[in-house]
Protein backbone atom coordinates (compact mmCIF):
# COMPACT_ATOMS: atom_id res chain seq x y z
CA UNK A 1 0.00 0.00 0.00
CA UNK A 2 1.79 3.26 -1.56
CA UNK A 3 0.74 6.51 0.07
CA UNK A 4 1.16 8.16 -2.90
CA UNK A 5 -2.54 9.11 -4.41
CA UNK A 6 -3.95 7.71 -1.57
CA UNK A 7 -6.35 9.13 0.59
CA UNK A 8 -5.73 9.21 4.28
CA UNK A 9 -8.02 10.15 7.58
CA UNK A 10 -5.47 10.57 10.83
CA UNK A 11 -7.61 11.51 14.32
CA UNK A 12 -5.83 14.09 16.64
CA UNK A 13 -3.87 15.38 13.69
CA UNK A 14 -4.25 18.89 15.56
CA UNK A 15 -0.54 18.25 17.26
CA UNK A 16 1.98 15.81 17.94
CA UNK A 17 2.07 12.42 15.93
CA UNK A 18 -0.73 12.93 14.52
CA UNK A 19 0.38 16.45 13.15
CA UNK A 20 3.22 14.73 12.00
CA UNK A 21 1.66 12.10 10.32
CA UNK A 22 -0.59 14.64 7.78
CA UNK A 23 2.75 16.09 6.97
CA UNK A 24 4.20 12.90 6.16
CA UNK A 25 1.41 11.31 4.46
CA UNK A 26 1.51 15.01 2.17
CA UNK A 27 5.16 14.61 1.37
CA UNK A 28 4.45 11.05 0.21
CA UNK A 29 2.38 12.22 -1.98
CA UNK A 30 -1.51 11.65 -0.32
CA UNK A 31 -4.47 12.90 -2.90
CA UNK A 32 -6.44 13.92 0.34
CA UNK A 33 -5.85 14.13 3.67
CA UNK A 34 -8.62 14.18 6.48
CA UNK A 35 -7.19 16.16 9.26
CA UNK A 36 -9.79 14.81 12.60
CA UNK A 37 -9.51 17.39 15.31
CA UNK A 38 -11.78 18.60 18.40
CA UNK A 39 -10.17 22.45 17.44
CA UNK A 40 -10.83 24.17 14.22
CA UNK A 41 -8.06 23.58 12.16
CA UNK A 42 -6.86 25.63 9.14
CA UNK A 43 -3.54 24.13 6.91
CA UNK A 44 -1.73 25.92 4.12
CA UNK A 45 -2.11 22.22 2.04
CA UNK A 46 -5.13 22.34 -0.12
CA UNK A 47 -4.76 18.66 0.06
CA UNK A 48 -5.98 18.48 3.82
CA UNK A 49 -9.80 18.60 5.08
CA UNK A 50 -10.53 19.07 8.25
CA UNK A 51 -12.84 17.17 10.27
CA UNK A 52 -14.79 17.99 13.26
CA UNK A 53 -13.73 14.98 15.31
CA UNK A 54 -14.05 14.32 18.52
CA UNK A 55 -13.96 10.30 18.74
CA UNK A 56 -15.88 9.97 21.78
CA UNK A 57 -18.68 11.92 20.05
CA UNK A 58 -21.19 9.69 18.13
CA UNK A 59 -23.02 11.97 16.16
CA UNK A 60 -19.86 13.72 14.90
CA UNK A 61 -18.06 10.42 14.04
CA UNK A 62 -20.90 9.76 11.76
CA UNK A 63 -21.03 12.93 10.38
CA UNK A 64 -17.77 12.38 9.36
CA UNK A 65 -17.68 9.62 7.95
CA UNK A 66 -20.92 10.58 5.96
CA UNK A 67 -18.95 13.51 4.53
CA UNK A 68 -16.25 11.72 3.01
CA UNK A 69 -16.66 9.54 -0.37
CA UNK A 70 -13.83 6.98 -0.37
CA UNK A 71 -10.69 6.62 2.27
CA UNK A 72 -8.13 4.13 1.74
CA UNK A 73 -5.91 4.31 5.21
CA UNK A 74 -7.58 5.43 8.32
CA UNK A 75 -5.05 6.32 11.16
CA UNK A 76 -6.80 5.96 14.79
CA UNK A 77 -4.08 8.26 16.26
CA UNK A 78 -6.43 10.54 18.82
CA UNK A 79 -5.35 9.38 22.54
CA UNK A 80 -5.14 10.85 25.89
CA UNK A 81 -2.09 10.05 28.80
CA UNK A 82 -3.08 11.04 32.31
CA UNK A 83 -1.40 10.36 35.67
CA UNK A 84 -3.31 7.79 37.83
CA UNK A 85 -3.44 4.75 40.67
CA UNK A 86 -6.18 3.11 39.67
CA UNK A 87 -7.96 4.24 42.93
CA UNK A 88 -10.66 6.30 40.72
CA UNK A 89 -13.13 4.02 38.60
CA UNK A 90 -13.28 7.00 36.67
CA UNK A 91 -9.96 7.62 35.43
CA UNK A 92 -10.13 4.01 33.89
CA UNK A 93 -13.49 5.10 32.08
CA UNK A 94 -11.63 8.25 30.58
CA UNK A 95 -8.92 6.67 29.03
CA UNK A 96 -11.18 3.38 27.49
CA UNK A 97 -13.55 6.38 26.13
CA UNK A 98 -11.04 8.27 24.09
CA UNK A 99 -8.48 4.91 23.39
CA UNK A 100 -10.75 2.08 23.00
CA UNK A 101 -14.01 3.21 22.78
CA UNK A 102 -12.94 6.20 20.31
CA UNK A 103 -10.61 3.75 17.76
CA UNK A 104 -13.55 1.38 18.34
CA UNK A 105 -16.45 3.93 17.13
CA UNK A 106 -14.33 5.59 14.25
CA UNK A 107 -13.17 2.19 12.71
CA UNK A 108 -17.14 0.95 12.46
CA UNK A 109 -17.86 4.57 11.02
CA UNK A 110 -15.71 4.10 8.40
CA UNK A 111 -15.34 0.43 7.57
CA UNK A 112 -18.13 0.48 4.70
CA UNK A 113 -15.49 3.01 3.15
CA UNK A 114 -12.31 0.80 3.92
CA UNK A 115 -14.27 -1.94 2.91
CA UNK A 116 -14.88 -1.18 -0.62
CA UNK A 117 -11.22 0.38 -1.29
CA UNK A 118 -9.79 -2.71 0.29
CA UNK A 119 -8.15 -0.12 2.73
CA UNK A 120 -6.04 0.13 5.75
CA UNK A 121 -6.62 0.54 9.40
CA UNK A 122 -3.40 1.69 11.45
CA UNK A 123 -4.35 2.14 15.24
CA UNK A 124 -2.05 3.38 16.92
CA UNK A 125 -1.22 1.82 20.34
CA UNK A 126 1.89 1.81 22.63
CA UNK A 127 4.91 -0.07 23.98
CA UNK A 128 2.39 0.26 27.12
CA UNK A 129 -0.09 -2.20 25.70
CA UNK A 130 2.78 -5.10 26.09
CA UNK A 131 4.43 -3.35 29.49
CA UNK A 132 2.42 -1.18 32.08
CA UNK A 133 3.89 1.76 33.44
CA UNK A 134 2.63 2.03 36.56
CA UNK A 135 2.42 5.93 36.53
CA UNK A 136 -0.51 5.86 33.86
CA UNK A 137 -1.92 2.40 34.79
CA UNK A 138 -5.31 3.47 33.22
CA UNK A 139 -4.01 4.84 30.04
CA UNK A 140 -1.80 1.20 29.92
CA UNK A 141 -5.01 -0.81 30.30
CA UNK A 142 -6.83 1.07 27.62
CA UNK A 143 -3.80 0.83 25.53
CA UNK A 144 -3.66 -3.09 25.92
CA UNK A 145 -7.57 -3.01 25.26
CA UNK A 146 -6.99 -1.46 22.36
CA UNK A 147 -3.69 -3.81 21.12
CA UNK A 148 -6.27 -6.67 21.61
CA UNK A 149 -9.32 -5.12 19.68
CA UNK A 150 -6.57 -4.35 16.90
CA UNK A 151 -5.47 -8.05 16.42
CA UNK A 152 -9.08 -9.39 16.41
CA UNK A 153 -10.26 -6.78 14.11
CA UNK A 154 -7.01 -8.15 11.74
CA UNK A 155 -8.17 -11.86 11.81
CA UNK A 156 -12.10 -10.67 11.35
CA UNK A 157 -11.20 -8.19 8.58
CA UNK A 158 -8.49 -9.72 6.66
CA UNK A 159 -11.76 -11.87 4.97
CA UNK A 160 -12.84 -8.61 3.34
CA UNK A 161 -9.41 -7.22 2.01
CA UNK A 162 -8.94 -4.87 4.91
CA UNK A 163 -5.72 -4.87 6.29
CA UNK A 164 -5.69 -3.57 10.41
CA UNK A 165 -1.92 -2.68 11.53
CA UNK A 166 -0.81 -2.09 15.09
CA UNK A 167 1.59 0.66 15.89
CA UNK A 168 3.29 -0.06 19.24
CA UNK A 169 5.01 3.10 19.99
CA UNK A 170 7.69 4.06 22.27
CA UNK A 171 8.86 7.28 24.45
CA UNK A 172 7.47 10.32 21.70
CA UNK A 173 8.54 13.67 22.53
CA UNK A 174 5.07 15.40 22.33
CA UNK A 175 2.70 17.29 24.85
CA UNK A 176 1.97 13.60 26.46
CA UNK A 177 5.79 12.91 27.54
CA UNK A 178 6.03 16.31 28.58
CA UNK A 179 7.02 15.83 32.09
CA UNK A 180 9.19 12.30 31.66
CA UNK A 181 12.85 13.04 31.53
CA UNK A 182 14.10 10.18 29.24
CA UNK A 183 15.40 9.25 25.54
CA UNK A 184 12.45 10.20 23.21
CA UNK A 185 12.00 10.27 19.19
CA UNK A 186 10.83 13.18 17.92
CA UNK A 187 7.40 13.09 16.39
CA UNK A 188 8.29 13.29 12.59
CA UNK A 189 10.65 10.19 13.12
CA UNK A 190 7.73 8.11 13.87
CA UNK A 191 5.43 9.36 11.69
CA UNK A 192 8.23 7.86 8.56
CA UNK A 193 8.36 5.07 10.64
CA UNK A 194 4.85 4.59 10.73
CA UNK A 195 4.02 5.46 6.90
CA UNK A 196 7.30 2.60 6.62
CA UNK A 197 5.56 -0.05 8.01
CA UNK A 198 2.23 0.51 5.91
CA UNK A 199 3.92 0.62 2.81
CA UNK A 200 5.95 -2.57 4.19
CA UNK A 201 2.66 -4.40 5.43
CA UNK A 202 4.55 -4.89 8.89
CA UNK A 203 1.28 -6.27 10.79
CA UNK A 204 2.85 -4.47 14.04
CA UNK A 205 4.99 -1.70 13.79
CA UNK A 206 7.47 -0.48 16.28
CA UNK A 207 8.61 2.80 15.06
CA UNK A 208 11.37 4.33 17.45
CA UNK A 209 14.28 2.92 18.63
CA UNK A 210 12.57 1.72 22.30
CA UNK A 211 9.77 -0.29 20.21
CA UNK A 212 12.53 -1.29 17.99
CA UNK A 213 14.31 -3.14 20.62
CA UNK A 214 11.52 -5.49 21.29
CA UNK A 215 10.48 -6.33 17.90
CA UNK A 216 12.19 -9.36 16.85
CA UNK A 217 11.44 -10.87 19.94
CA UNK A 218 7.75 -9.87 19.36
CA UNK A 219 7.35 -10.84 15.99
CA UNK A 220 9.41 -14.36 16.29
CA UNK A 221 7.83 -15.03 20.03
CA UNK A 222 5.34 -17.39 21.45
CA UNK A 223 2.49 -14.92 21.83
CA UNK A 224 3.28 -13.59 18.11
CA UNK A 225 2.56 -17.16 17.08
CA UNK A 226 -0.15 -17.87 19.25
CA UNK A 227 -2.26 -14.93 17.67
CA UNK A 228 -1.50 -16.20 14.50
CA UNK A 229 -2.83 -19.76 15.35
CA UNK A 230 -6.28 -18.53 16.82
CA UNK A 231 -6.79 -16.13 14.06
CA UNK A 232 -6.89 -19.38 11.46
CA UNK A 233 -9.70 -20.25 13.29
CA UNK A 234 -11.84 -17.02 11.73
CA UNK A 235 -9.75 -16.93 8.50
CA UNK A 236 -9.95 -20.89 7.58
CA UNK A 237 -13.22 -21.98 5.53
CA UNK A 238 -15.45 -23.25 7.73
CA UNK A 239 -16.04 -27.29 7.98
CA UNK A 240 -18.51 -29.10 7.87
CA UNK A 241 -19.92 -30.27 11.41
N1 LIG B 1 4.01 10.39 22.89
C1 LIG B 1 4.30 9.14 23.20
O1 LIG B 1 5.35 8.85 23.83
C2 LIG B 1 3.38 8.02 22.79
C3 LIG B 1 3.83 6.71 23.03
C4 LIG B 1 3.00 5.66 22.68
C5 LIG B 1 1.78 5.91 22.06
N2 LIG B 1 1.40 7.21 21.84
C6 LIG B 1 0.09 7.40 21.23
O2 LIG B 1 0.18 8.23 20.10
C7 LIG B 1 -1.04 8.92 19.92
C8 LIG B 1 -0.74 10.41 19.74
O3 LIG B 1 -0.14 10.85 20.94
P1 LIG B 1 0.76 12.15 21.03
O4 LIG B 1 2.01 11.75 21.73
O5 LIG B 1 0.85 12.83 19.72
O6 LIG B 1 -0.11 12.98 22.08
P2 LIG B 1 -0.57 14.50 22.15
O7 LIG B 1 0.49 15.38 21.62
O8 LIG B 1 -1.05 14.65 23.54
O9 LIG B 1 -1.80 14.55 21.12
C9 LIG B 1 -2.96 13.85 21.38
C10 LIG B 1 -3.92 14.11 20.25
O10 LIG B 1 -5.12 13.36 20.49
C11 LIG B 1 -6.21 14.27 20.41
N3 LIG B 1 -7.34 13.85 21.23
C12 LIG B 1 -7.42 13.62 22.55
N4 LIG B 1 -8.67 13.29 22.92
C13 LIG B 1 -9.41 13.30 21.77
C14 LIG B 1 -10.76 13.06 21.47
N5 LIG B 1 -11.66 12.73 22.41
N6 LIG B 1 -11.17 13.15 20.18
C15 LIG B 1 -10.30 13.48 19.20
N7 LIG B 1 -9.01 13.77 19.42
C16 LIG B 1 -8.57 13.66 20.69
C17 LIG B 1 -5.65 15.59 20.89
O11 LIG B 1 -6.51 16.65 20.51
P3 LIG B 1 -6.66 18.00 21.41
O12 LIG B 1 -5.55 18.90 20.99
O13 LIG B 1 -8.01 18.50 21.06
O14 LIG B 1 -6.54 17.58 22.85
C18 LIG B 1 -4.32 15.59 20.17
O15 LIG B 1 -4.48 15.95 18.82
C19 LIG B 1 -1.89 8.62 21.15
O16 LIG B 1 -2.83 7.61 20.86
C20 LIG B 1 -0.88 8.11 22.14
O17 LIG B 1 -1.44 7.26 23.11
C21 LIG B 1 2.16 8.26 22.18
Amino acid sequence: MKIEGKTVLVTGANRGIGQALVTEALSRGAARVYAGTRQPLAHPDARVTPLNLDVTDAAQIRAAAESIESLDILVNNAGIALYDDLSERAALEQHLAVNLFGTYGVTQAFLPLLTGSQGVIVNNVSTMALAPFPFTPAYAISKAAAFNLTQSLRALLAGRGVRVQAVLTGPTDTDMTRGFDIPKASPESVARAIFDGVENGEEDIFPDPMSASIADSWRNGAVKAMERENAAFVTAEPTAA
